[in-house]
């Protein structure tokens, strides 16, 4: 093999698929192999460059490869710091919690306590029912439909997705699944602001019911947002009705801000907008600056572990918390809750006037720079409420064409019908503009493509 043939995606890419398993997912969309990544972009080994609205699934909050970030990275590193140290403190360590605990609402903050998982969103998910089992001595958990909370056995079983759960066949028992105020798609068939009174009402009354065959559970968990399920954001009426009820009933709440967390929908934790507090909160992705880590933040009414309940080889990972303090830092100084609320608006309206131009999109949705387009096959029956079905086959064609257009856009929601957008919260609003611009050129073409 020449050396040229060598720096080629498909020699990558070929690779990858003889020898990485079939599970593989990103790769089958985005055909490439990275080279260098800076900020809102990255460049594959054929030189060309992509705008990433991906953004490692919504870690990258300062994009790829912040200089700052990099910097407190290198001065980690020659600094003679271990590396690895389970669970012992070290002063970054010390610095980072004391970071966490000062962007926690009031409420929470001042009786915090925090126990770093393994360093995967799922790990901590796994941590926060533990303990939730462990506090409460219950085993029920109640979980949403469309929530994901991760891959492992226990976040598995918490999830709406049948799909990667069909072939594994028993998870963990006692996961109950109710409505998630989906408005566009109504469970209740009704939507509008009814989706979420009837959600609200519907959860309280099962959770009260004496014959509703629901034990009490161990933890109601849930993302204000939801991410993987479709970018659905619930109303703060709806949360504030779920902390009532849950509050009431002496349910620990659990806040799944993996995705949603540190700045990404224009406030620092995306319940934030409800102004509830919750019990537990599960921390990864852009908590770790870029960098693996993840963390349960709870009440400390509920650290009823005995010493050893909860362990990991991987827990004292000194750069990503080092990059995470960093990052954190920069958020604060750069005023970039603020940036993401504003910048979401801007790609929102952008998004929406594209909207109004095409059949194929249903709706448009999300908060900050977590954004959703709902992607409709015009063709096809509409539902009660009016709204045509889902769009997988023509969302996947728009992520290709805008992949080919130099775009990363990830797909998701019900049937993969619905457009992600992740991008970090540093992206600037030429290279917002940018993404729309693609995004209205892949619509339009499809339009003259159906027509
Ligand atoms: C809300 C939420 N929880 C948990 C997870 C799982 O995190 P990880 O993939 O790091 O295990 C994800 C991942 O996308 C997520 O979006």
């Amino acid at each position: 093999m020449d050396a040229s043939a060598r720096a080629s995606n498909a020699f990558y890419l070929d690779r990858q698929a003889r020898r990485e398993s079939n599970a593989r997912s990103y790769p089958r969309r985005f055909p490439v192999a990275l080279k260098s990544a800076f900020g809102s972009t990255f460049t594959d080994v054929d030189g060309r460059t992509y705008l990433d609205c991906l953004a490692g699934a919504g870690t990258l909050a300062l994009g790829h490869n912040h200089p700052e970030v990099i910097e407190t990275l290198q001065d980690v590193l020659s600094s003679g710091l271990p590396l690895h140290t389970l669970d012992l403190t070290t002063p970054v360590k010390d610095q980072f919690v004391a970071d966490i605990f000062d962007t926690l609402p009031s409420g929470l903050r001042e009786e915090a306590r925090i126990q770093f998982c393994s360093p995967s969103g799922t790990d901590a998910v796994e941590a926060a029912i533990k303990l939730a089992k462990t506090a409460t001595c219950r085993t029920d958990i109640v979980s949403f439909r469309g929530a994901y909370h991760g891959m492992s056995q226990g976040s598995l079983s918490l999830m709406g997705s049948l799909g990667p759960k069909g072939s594994v066949g028993q998870l963990v028992p006692g996961a109950h699944f109710f409505p998630y105020p989906y408005a566009y798609r109504c469970p209740f068939g009704r939507g509008g602001e009814e989706t979420a009174s009837l959600a609200a009402e519907y959860f309280e009354r099962a959770l009260r019911d004496p014959e509703g065959g629901i034990n009490l559970p161990a933890a109601v968990i849930l993302e204000a947002v939801q991410g993987e399920g479709g970018v659905i954001p619930a109303p703060a009426e709806w949360l504030r009705a779920v902390r009532r009820v849950t509050r009431d009933l002496g349910i620990p709440l659990i806040l799944d801000e993996v995705q949603s967390g540190v700045g990404r929908t224009g406030s620092f934790y995306a319940f934030q907008k409800a102004g509830i507090v919750p019990d537990m909160m599960v921390l990864s992705k852009a908590i770790g600056g870029g960098l693996p880590l993840a963390v349960v933040v709870y009440r400390e009414g509920l650290d009823l572990w005995k010493p050893g309940a909860h362990a990991g080889t991987f827990r004292g990972n000194q750069l990503a918390m080092a990059a995470g303090s960093k990052t954190l830092e920069i958020i604060e100084r750069d005023g970039l809750v603020e940036r993401a609320a504003m910048a979401g608006r801007r790609l929102r309206a952008n998004l929406e006037r594209i909207a109004a131009e095409t059949p194929y999109i249903g709706e448009v949705r999300g908060e900050g720079l977590m954004l959703g387009v709902e992607v409709v096959d015009p063709a096809g029956r509409p539902d009660a409420l009016g709204h045509p079905p889902h769009g997988p086959e023509i969302a996947r064609m728009i992520q290709n064409d805008v992949f080919r257009a130099g775009v990363i856009l990830e797909t998701g929601g019900r049937y993969g019908s619905v457009l992600r957008l992740l991008p970090p919260l540093v992206i600037s609003d030429e290279e917002i503009d940018q993404v729309s611009g693609v995004l209205a050129s892949a619509f339009e073409r499809l339009g003259r493509k159906a027509a």
